[in-house]
């Protein structure tokens, strides 16, 4: 809760704008708090930095003992203009749709859910995004961003050798293709598909080598060279 605090009141940015170490009392005026909860800024950052998601460096005036706060690798992640910020993957799996299932974890162990957010809400995840159009795109966003991330990883030089020679790929549950897409866009002879639920995939643009398909993976998968499941 404290770093979907820090998301939504935009510390890492701030930070980051600020462009060298920032001073407590500097973060405080930049953001917009109530006056009478500026000590608490320092409490916020400080289990922050206990988890390594911000660090402290001396500030660069030589005369000043004043410690300022900075960016660590994973707050850079944060960030709302990096290509592969996991901001969007925090703040849906912060939402309380998701996170209130939690608060019925004893429940669910006396029920026959198959899950605690079945236990809460009565209809399993997937079909709950399908009749909230609003967490639909949220989920569908922070899917994406995880998916630039790690295709960037797997599609450099020393990892793209597991998909040379293939003719077909279909990425089985593969959200709105974010994925599938870097595939095809690096391998133009590969036949991609993105197979997903059809509340998924509705309206999203195909290519050359690049098709959607929507339906159930449990009911069929369109046959392929290769199936590829990522975080399913
Ligand atoms: C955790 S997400 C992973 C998305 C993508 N593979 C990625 O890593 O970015 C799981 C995906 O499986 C899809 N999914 C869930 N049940 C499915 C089903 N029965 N058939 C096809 N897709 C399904 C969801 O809509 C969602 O896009």
């Amino acid at each position: 809760m404290s770093l979907k605090c820090a998301i939504e009141l935009g510390i890492p940015d701030t930070i980051y704008n600020y462009g060298q170490p920032m001073p407590l009392s500097n973060l405080i005026d930049s953001l917009k708090i109530h006056p009478s909860k500026t000590s608490f800024i320092h409490r916020l950052m400080r289990i922050l930095i206990h988890s390594d998601f911000f660090a402290t460096e001396k500030v660069a005036d030589k005369y000043l003992e004043e410690v300022g706060y900075v960016l660590t690798d994973s707050s850079m992640l944060l960030l709302k203009d990096n290509p592969f910020s996991i901001r969007p993957f925090l703040l849906v799996t912060l939402d309380p749709i998701l996170t209130n299932p939690w608060h019925k974890l004893s429940t669910w162990f006396q029920d026959d859910n198959p899950t605690p957010f079945e236990t809460k809400h009565g209809i399993m995840f997937w079909k709950y995004a399908g009749h909230v159009p609003k967490l639909n795109e949220l989920f569908n966003d922070a899917m994406a961003n995880d998916a630039r991330l790690v295709s960037e990883l797997l599609l450099d030089e020393k990892c793209k050798g597991v998909f040379e020679g293939l003719e077909s790929l279909v990425d089985v549950g593969g959200g709105t293709g974010t994925f599938a897409k870097a595939i095809a866009k690096s391998f133009p002879q590969l036949e991609c598909t993105a197979l997903d639920l059809p509340h998924v995939i509705a309206g999203l643009e195909e290519s050359e080598n690049l098709k959607y398909v929507g339906g159930d993976m449990f009911d069929v998968i369109p046959p392929s060279d290769v199936i590829l499941l990522k975080v399913i």
